[in-house]
């Protein structure tokens, strides 16, 4: 009898076969329950001996299973934790992180540049009255710079006939909203979108210009200079840049300079600060005494100088990209490979 229950309860797979065995052995109506009943019917001494030896037997197969009730569970949660196992070892899935666009990182250095010296950010709209981009910059409706900007017109209602609006064909007009929003003296510069009918390897329909503005008592082309070397040095992270300012003509400006920067060329790679090539930048001048009248700015009390530069011109010479297209085509490929994606 004994040994028959232990087996069982050793070979018992699970919790209700333990307790089938049990219910068998131990129950109301098991096996040693009954023969526990049949002592009373037994002489007193048969039942000593008897009541003793089954109490044992009681006592040991209630302790078996026990005992093998709880290594099923340990069984049981040693499954479970197998299962569930978590290596915490194993290295993490990458994942890519955006990243600043060429564009944008130029315009946050080239403000935080001229920030160090002064220059507070000035907005205007991308879509501009003629009047802004035009008429006020001393470009009247006849004046042959109006067809060199290749501009793009804003259809008017039928009817309407006011000038159109225009993409603005550059940062310009800031020059005169900031004016007449703050009037004299004033510093600021504009980065910003603009528009001209163009596509080729250098030019895009929308790119991105950043337009400076100085306006005091006493400011003077000298004080250009001072500034666009400054920015230059910093900008390009070099020593020294030598400037070259030939003379020009803007209708905005009076006197008129564009001015290149010192590079070299050689083996697809650019230099800036030496060499014996010169890049175009940026325009510039003294700022036409008409343009400040019309941002209602007193010409005989203030004067000042003007500078327009094209920022992803900026980008490409400084990264060496030598396709303006690619800036404007989301390929992840082309801006992993210049490092402004991960
Ligand atoms: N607006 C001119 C351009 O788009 C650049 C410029 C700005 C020139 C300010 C002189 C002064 O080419």
């Amino acid at each position: 009898l004994r040994n028959n229950y232990l087996t069982a309860i050793a070979g018992a797979g699970d919790e209700a076969a333990l307790e089938e065995i049990r219910v068998a052995a131990l129950g109301k109506k098991g096996e040693i329950s009954l023969k526990m009943r049949e002592l009373g019917q037994m002489d007193p001494a048969t039942r000593q001996a008897a009541g003793a030896a089954l109490n044992r037997l009681k006592d040991e197969i209630d302790a078996a299973l026990r005992a093998k009730k709880s290594a099923l569970a340990d069984a049981a949660l040693d499954a479970r934790l197998k299962g569930e196992w978590l290596d915490v070892t194993l290295p993490g899935r990458p994942r890519r992180q955006g990243t600043i666009h060429p564009v944008s990182q130029v315009t946050e250095e080239v403000t935080a540049i001229f920030a160090d010296m002064g220059f507070a950010v000035a907005e205007g709209p991308q879509i501009e009255d003629d009047w802004h981009n035009f008429d006020a910059l001393n470009i009247p409706p006849e004046h042959p710079a109006r067809q060199e900007h290749d501009t793009f017109f804003m259809a008017r209602a039928e009817g309407d006939d006011r000038p159109p609006h225009v993409l603005r064909t550059h940062t310009s007009p800031v020059q005169i909203r900031a004016m007449a929003a703050q009037g004299a003296p004033i510093r600021v510069i504009a980065p910003g979108r603009v528009y001209r009918m163009d596509m080729d390897q250098t030019h895009t329909p929308m790119f991105h210009q950043v337009e400076g503005l100085a306006i005091d008592r006493d400011i003077s082309m000298a004080n250009l200079k001072w500034v666009l070397e400054e920015f230059c040095r910093s900008f390009f992270e070099v020593d020294s840049v030598e400037l070259r300012f030939r003379a020009s003509h803007f209708p905005f400006t009076e006197p008129s300079a564009e001015v290149d920067i010192r590079c070299s060329w050689e083996g697809g790679q650019l230099k800036i600060g030496e060499g014996d090539k010169w890049m175009e930048i940026l325009g510039s001048g003294m700022v036409h005494p008409k343009v400040l009248s019309a941002a209602g700015v007193d010409p005989n009390e203030w004067q000042g100088f003007a500078f327009g530069m094209g920022i992803d011109r900026l980008a490409m010479l400084k990264y060496g990209i030598p396709d303006l297209r690619a800036f404007f085509e989301s390929d992840l490929r082309w801006l992993r490979h210049y490092g402004f994606a991960a």
